[in-house]
């Protein structure tokens, strides 16, 4: 049966490249990320990654983050494992829980509604690239994307992202898998292949 892979972690963490590397060693899976990974919601990406990082209340951005989501499992997720093709996701709702969730404890109980409301969807798999925020903060803007709205909320905010992260994966063990992300990309993705393949 066809499975439903997530990649989760800081930003920097290496959860492209390592979804990327995956992708292409399981040739027929559908490789895609959040926010976006349809045409709706990576207009709506935009909206979230770009600007500056007061923009949006915690509250709208939760409502825009799970809109996109919703546009992505339609759209994109669905379909691909209606057809029998495994999907990869570079981040899905847990990024939400810790980011949305974890950094304003009073919302987790609006994300956990509104997930159930109108995602209701778990991955089967959930890989987590644990990261040092540091080394993982150079990296992420090293890239000079243009999307740092996220990356310049600074370093403590990425440390307790780690630990939110570090937590649901304690809670759920199930379909958590806890990666060291902190070696070189083979080395990583040894450990990816041994999880999934
Ligand atoms: P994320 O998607 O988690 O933000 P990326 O996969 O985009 O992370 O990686 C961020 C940067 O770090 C990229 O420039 C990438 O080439 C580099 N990178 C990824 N994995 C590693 C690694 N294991 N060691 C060193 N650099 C890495
Ligand atoms: P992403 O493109 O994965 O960034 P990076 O490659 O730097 O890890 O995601 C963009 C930003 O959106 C990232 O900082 C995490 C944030 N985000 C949330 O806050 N909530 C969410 O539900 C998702 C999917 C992402």
């Amino acid at each position: 049966m066809a499975r439903f892979i997530t990649f989760e972690g800081i930003d920097g963490s290496g959860k492209s490249t390592q979804a990327r590397m995956l992708a292409d060693a399981l040739p027929s899976a559908v490789l895609t990320r959040e926010p976006g990974g349809s045409i709706g919601a990576e207009d709506i990406r935009r909206l979230l990654v770009e600007g500056d990082p007061d923009r949006w209340s915690a509250e709208t951005e939760l409502l825009l983050f799970t809109a996109a989501r919703r546009d992505h499992l339609e759209q994109t997720i669905e379909p691909a494992l209606a057809s029998g093709r495994d999907v990869i996701s570079d981040r899905f709702a847990d990024s939400t829980r810790v980011y949305q969730g974890a950094t304003r404890g009073d919302l987790r109980a609006k994300v956990d509604a509104l997930h159930t409301l109108m995602i209701g969807r778990e991955p089967d798999l959930t890989l987590l690239i644990d990261m040092d925020p540091a080394v993982a903060l150079s990296r992420g803007l090293a890239r000079g994307s243009g999307e740092d709205r996220f990356e310049d909320f600074g370093l403590p905010f990425q440390q307790k992202l780690r630990d939110g992260f570090l937590e649901l994966a304690n809670e759920g063990p199930a379909r958590w898998h806890v990666i060291d992300g902190n070696r070189p990309i083979e080395d990583v993705f040894a450990d990816v292949k041994a999880a999934c393949l």
